[in-house]
């Protein structure tokens, strides 16, 4: 994490499971980064594609979904749902010049601790290589400026400067 960028992740989790989860991580004293914001739930069902762009709207850098396991969500479709809503939101974030890998969807069940930690680091790894949410104006800029820096210009969308530079 740069200084001028630490990523805000928004995890939605059920609280049968991936909240379980997330929690036996912590009482397992599992390191993963604190850039999540975790979000409880009682299914991933009640996601709403809407509850997941104003995350984006008010500044997320990427955003997961984390249920029960296939064939045990306790309302017995709920995260299948879920699971389409993030396949909508990757195709319209491909349309609209988003990244799809902002948002995902995982399965963790209250045992497993360990995978929500390593989850929670690969979306941190992800949203580090991603940069800032677009919506977040100023520490894109500075982000995108601190790349260019390094000799890493980024072709993500908004950096106007590397698309410009191509031969
Ligand atoms: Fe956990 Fe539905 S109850 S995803």
């Amino acid at each position: 994490m740069t200084e001028e960028y630490t990523p805000k992740i928004i995890g939605f989790c059920c609280r049968w499971c991936s909240y379980a989860g997330a929690d036996l991580a912590g009482a397992m004293r599992l390191q993963y980064p604190p850039t999540i914001r975790i979000i409880m739930l009682p299914c991933t069902g009640r996601v709403d594609i809407l509850h997941v762009l104003k995350a984006f709207e008010v500044g997320a850098d990427a955003v997961f979904i984390s249920g029960c396991h296939e064939g045990d969500c306790h309302y017995l479709r709920g995260n299948f749902q879920a699971w389409k809503r993030v396949a909508r939101l990757k195709k319209v974030f491909t349309e609209i010049g988003l990244e799809p890998e902002r948002v995902e969807m995982f399965h963790v069940s209250s045992g497993e601790g360990p995978k929500f930690a390593v989850l929670a680091k690969e979306m941190t790894e992800r949203a580090l290589r991603l940069g800032p949410n677009p919506v977040r104006v100023e520490a894109r800029a500075v982000w995108l400026a601190s790349m260019a820096k390094e000799g890493k210009p980024s072709t993500a969308p908004g950096n106007e400067n590397a698309l410009d530079s191509r031969p």
